[in-house]
């Protein structure tokens, strides 16, 4: 079901979550609290406070990954978008802070034409779309609000003649696991023809203490956005997690090379999920498995590529070698 509202006639906002999406964040916490060990699917962080909680963490001295990339794409915009990119969709664009940058490129090299963005988080996309046509003459947005595992049919057809980058940004390709992450890359392929780009973010491999502090700062917003999946689980699925009982837990997982972020119960209790008539019982200790934030080795990205009948023509680095962008074409 879609509901459609025109802003203006430069934005289009067209939402493909409803009911079935409660549901899914219902069968998502049933299955995910009832399984062992527990765990939760992080898309449930980004209510409108965990959006906020998130631009935050952006800004953190130790979260190092968003600086790096937008360093990427401030220096080397023009050579991202000189293919002749006229139409950016974006998965995951949250405030679109990033999308600014090649958006602006676009501008420049005189091809700008229409912003796809696709989120879960209704908010955001509303609020940087219109501030987007603002700010860019001719520009109009297509705002999809949904699932990017689920809901990419819904990205309108190509413009005539307007080759699209494709991007996923922020490191987010590094929230799947393995197997989703290349179905997630299949998907984007699938919104692609032969003259466009995937432009893929992800941080690289590098010192576990520069890695881990990224997910344990000093000022503890990383905890407080870690724990809002309790809040979110508490308001719409009335439960009654005791948000305090738990602790926020990041380590570097040497062998699958991701930081596994966890909630760990401080003492043992039952935690009463009413809407879903559900009761689970914590151990003391016990985990709730949150997110997994998976760091790549150039090996790693090319495979993942591959496997999504992805290749790599384009590789850009920070200077400091701590992050990357890909641009890949269809093979
Ligand atoms: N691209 C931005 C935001 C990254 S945060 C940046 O690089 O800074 C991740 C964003 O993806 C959030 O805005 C969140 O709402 C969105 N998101 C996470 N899982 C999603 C899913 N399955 N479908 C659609 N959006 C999702
Ligand atoms: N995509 C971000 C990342 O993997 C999300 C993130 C940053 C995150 N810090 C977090 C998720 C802490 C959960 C907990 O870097």
């Amino acid at each position: 079901m879609s509901v459609s509202t025109a802003e203006g006639d430069r934005v289009t906002i067209e939402s493909w979550l409803s009911e079935w999406d409660d549901r899914s964040l219902a069968r998502d916490v049933l299955n995910g609290l009832t399984a062992s060990p527990k765990d939760v699917p992080p898309k449930h962080f980004y209510d409108t406070r965990g959006s906020e909680l998130f631009e935050q963490i952006c800004a953190l001295p130790e979260y190092y990954p968003t600086r790096a990339e937008t360093s990427i794409l401030i220096n080397r915009s023009d050579e991202i978008v000189a293919f002749g990119a006229g139409e950016l969709v974006e998965l995951g664009s949250g405030a679109a802070t990033k999308a600014r940058l090649l958006l602006s490129a676009m501008e420049r090299a005189g091809n700008l034409r229409r912003y796809i963005p696709i989120d879960v988080s209704e908010q955001v996309v509303r609020a940087a779309g219109n501030a987007l046509v603002d700010d860019f003459a001719g520009l109009s947005v297509h705002g999809v609000i949904g699932d990017f595992e689920r809901h990419l049919e819904r990205v309108p057809r190509h413009l005539p003649d307007t080759p699209r980058i494709v991007a996923l940004l922020g490191g987010t390709i590094g929230n799947f696991k393995p197997d989703a992450r290349r179905e997630l890359l299949r998907g984007m392929a699938s919104l692609m023809n032969s003259q466009d780009r995937v432009l893929l973010g992800t941080d690289l491999v590098k010192d576990v203490a520069v890695l881990e502090a990224a997910y344990n700062d000093a000022a503890g917003v990383t905890p407080e956005f870690n724990k809002n999946v309790l809040h979110v689980i508490n308001r719409e699925l009335d439960a009654d997690f005791d948000v305090s009982a738990f602790d926020h837990v990041a380590f570097f997982d040497h062998e699958n090379e991701w930081i596994d972020i966890r909630l760990r119960a401080l003492r043992a209790m039952t935690v009463n999920v009413r809407s879903l008539d559900l009761s689970v019982h914590f151990d003391e200790g016990e985990d709730l498995r949150t997110e997994i934030s998976a760091k790549f080795t150039p090996a790693r990205v090319n495979d993942d590529f591959a496997a999504a009948g992805l290749v790599v023509d384009h590789k850009l680095v920070d200077d400091e070698g701590r992050f990357a962008l890909w641009l890949a074409r269809t093979r």
